[in-house]
Parts: C-alpha cells; sequence; structure tokens
C-alpha cells in the first residue's frame, strides 16, 4: 500500500487542494492531508488547527483512502514515522516551483521522503487560501473557490468585519 502526505497550512481548504487531494488518490493508495501549525505563520492564522482541521475532514469526506491529520513538528520526522513514500504539493507557477525545490530537497536532507509535483489544473489553478481571505475580508464573492462549508466559515468568521464596513466604520 503507498502512503503520500500533502501538507500545507490549508487556513482554509480551497478547492485548488480539493482537486490536488483527488488527483494524488489516483497515484497513491492513501493520501494524509498534513495539517501543519506553521511556524512561520503562527499568530496570522484566520483559522485555529482544529478549525482548519474540521474543515478539511468536512471537505474530504467523500473521497476515500484519505485522512486528515496534525503535523506537529518536522514534516521530515512525520513522514517518516508514517511510512510515507512521497510528499505531494501542487505547483500553480513559477514562484510556487521557486519555493517548493529548496523545501523538497530539505527535507530529502532531513531524512524525508522524494516530493511528487502535481500541476495546479482546471478552474482552480490559481487559488490560494491567502487571495481567498483577502477577497473574503473585503467582502467579496469567493463561493467558487472554496467548498461550501468554508464559504460558510468564513461568513462567521469575517462577519464582525463585514459589519463595520457596512456601518463606514473601518
Ligand atoms: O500551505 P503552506 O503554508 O504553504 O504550507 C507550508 C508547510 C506547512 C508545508 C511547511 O511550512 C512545512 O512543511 N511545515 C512543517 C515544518 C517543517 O518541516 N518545516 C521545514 C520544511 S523544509
Amino acid at each position: 500500500m503507498t502512503l503520500a502526505v500533502y501538507p500545507g497550512t490549508f487556513d482554509p481548504i480551497t478547492l485548488g487542494h480539493v482537486d490536488v487531494v483527488t488527483r494524488a488518490r489516483t497515484v497513491f493508495d492513501r493520501v494524509v492531508v498534513g495539517v501543519a501549525h506553521n511556524a512561520a505563520k503562527r499568530g496570522r492564522h484566520l483559522f485555529d488547527l482544529d478549525e482548519r482541521l474540521e474543515l478539511a475532514r468536512a471537505c474530504l469526506a467523500h473521497l476515500s483512502g484519505v485522512d486528515v491529520d496534525v503535523v506537529p513538528g518536522l514534516l521530515a520526522d512525520y513522514c517518516r514515522e508514517r511510512g510515507a513514500e512521497a510528499i505531494i504539493k501542487g505547483l500553480r507557477n513559477g514562484t510556487d516551483l521557486d519555493a517548493e525545490v529548496p523545501m523538497a530537497l530539505l527535507n530529502r536532507d532531513l531524512g524525508g521522503p522524494e516530493t511528487v509535483f502535481l500541476a495546479a489544473a482546471g478552474p482552480h489553478a490559481h487559488v490560494s487560501s491567502s487571495l481567498v481571505k483577502d477577497v473574503a475580508g473585503h467582502g467579496g464573492d469567493v463561493s467558487g473557490l472554496v467548498p461550501d462549508v468554508v464559504l460558510a466559515a468564513l461568513e462567521r468568521e469575517l462577519a464582525p468585519a463585514a459589519a463595520r464596513r457596512s456601518a463606514g466604520r473601518p
């Protein structure tokens, strides 16, 4: 049985992520979606770890052979503990590639498995969690970019900002 880990911050999970997981499952028997704390972004998450896990689980429940788990520390250590054959990353553009290649090589240096890149495809190939949060935070429509359960969570989370906006306050 082949197993791959698809790591990320997933703050929140988007339809682009769901597409990558779906396609990764055509290559690997099992895919673990590894939700990381991500020290670099700590304190700057819109959703806390439990919410990110809950949303990812809800959005991937229709897929067999997919688990959602926490990556508590180094990804390479987690992959070794789980016996993963590969790390999965989605690539949207050259900027992603420039950021991902050093991480792929470092993860290998740290004793982790090889990284397998899947080219982002389809109508959600340009979508990122950061863009989704920016657009939703300014009251824009992100309904085509995230699953419904994430849309509802964004509306809940951003409701105070929306109320301030409609009252003309910053
Ligand atoms: O969705 P993101 O924010 O691009 O994901 C980045 C993530 C979580 C994949 C990366 O920060 C990570 O692997 N974090 C776990 C800690 C780790 O192993 N860091 C060294 C990576 S070479």
